[in-house]
């Protein structure tokens, strides 16, 4: 078996959809896999040049390929139903590619009414926090639990080593980033699952099928939640209006701020991804503003986007460097 993963470097909403998308149309796989999260995600993808948003399906379904929910997720019973319904109304075939682990936890009603007031840190109100919580307490209700789960169900395990027609190649498509991670600096201003690469790896696949780590992150950074995160700078407000940073799952808008080099690299450093796609490129651009930040306050102005280039190929000289314009681009 051999997998790749795409992680996320930062806080999510970078475009891995876009990502996953590049890869998918570039190699052969035989499974996408959602690598971990709950409902709180949104994938968009563009399905025959329609806009399409899943949140616990991984995007990779839209591109006919067996897609699984790996053991790691968290899943709402209800709302899968409907996303199911909804990709197959937008013409993909979603309730005969999609597959859920038995292990994956289910998000009940009691959950997301527990989040339904104001949060401390901003969670996205999709019962995530209360389902990890859950499941860690040992009183969580699992897939294999659900009945109408039935046709869904597969052993994860069973189905990846299983090899007989011939070799696995799985594509992990990570949610949110690595500094969204339960144990990221910025705690508990963090989501409750792990969308490192490690966090993927949980899902027990074994360190010697990793082929491929593919890093993805924007131009800009962006967050949601209730941290302080938009930077000083008025030209943020109108980055965050060009790239129409609004959440895939809540709507909110994201707080925008320079692309953050320190996170960047720590990021990076663990998740030792052989190519980097830094996505909305176009969205600088049109500001033909080209600064980033070393650590949370210190702002280096580059001037050009070529030096812009240049410092990133300096930073991290054995990844290669994908820069993304628009959709059509990769
Ligand atoms: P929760 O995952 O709903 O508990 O939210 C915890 C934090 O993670 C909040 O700041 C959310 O906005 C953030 N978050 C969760 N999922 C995503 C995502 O897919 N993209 C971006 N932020 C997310
Ligand atoms: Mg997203």
């Amino acid at each position: 078996m051999k997998a790749d993963f795409v992680v996320d470097q930062v806080r999510g909403d970078t475009g891995k959809g876009r990502v996953v998308n590049y890869l998918l149309n570039r190699d052969r796989y035989t499974h996408c896999v959602k690598a971990g999260a709950g409902v709180n995600c949104g994938h968009t993808i563009y399905h025959k040049g329609k806009k399409i948003v899943t949140h616990g399906i991984p995007s990779g379904i839209a591109y006919g390929i067996k897609s699984i929910i790996a053991p790691e997720c968290f899943l709402h019973v209800r709302k899968f139903f409907e996303e199911v319904e909804y990709l197959e109304k937008n013409g993909i075939p979603a309730d005969k590619l999609i597959k859920i682990s038995s292990s994956v936890h289910i998000i009940t009603d009691d959950h997301i009414a527990e989040e339904a007031g104001e949060s401390v840190i901003g969670t996205t109100r999709t019962g995530n926090g209360p389902c990890a919580r859950d499941k860690a307490l040992r009183v969580g209700l699992r897939a294999e639990n659900v009945p109408e789960f039935k046709p869904y169900l597969i052993d994860f395990h069973d189905e990846i080593f299983d090899e007989v027609n011939g070799e696995n190649i799985l594509l992990f498509e990570g949610a949110q980033g690595y500094h969204l991670d339960l144990g990221a600096a910025t705690y508990p201003y963090v989501t409750s699952s792990r969308p490192t690469l490690a966090g993927a790896l949980l899902n027990g696949v074994p360190h010697i099928a990793i082929r491929n780590v593919v890093g993805v992150c924007k131009a800009y950074d962006t967050y949601v939640g209730a941290m302080k995160f938009q930077g000083d700078d008025p030209i943020l407000d109108e980055i965050g209006k060009l790239g129409f940073e609004f959440g895939a799952t809540t709507g909110r808008k994201r707080a925008v701020n320079f692309l953050n080099i320190a996170e960047l690299t720590r990021a990076m450093q663990v998740t030792a991804p052989k190519k980097l796609f830094v996505n909305k490129m176009d969205i600088l651009q049109q500001v033909d503003t080209w600064k980033v930040r070393l650590g949370i306050d210190q702002i280096l102005d580059l001037k050009t986007e070529d030096t812009f280039k240049a410092f990133l190929a300096e930073k991290f000289p054995n990844v290669e460097i994908i820069y993304s314009y628009s959709p059509e681009h990769i």
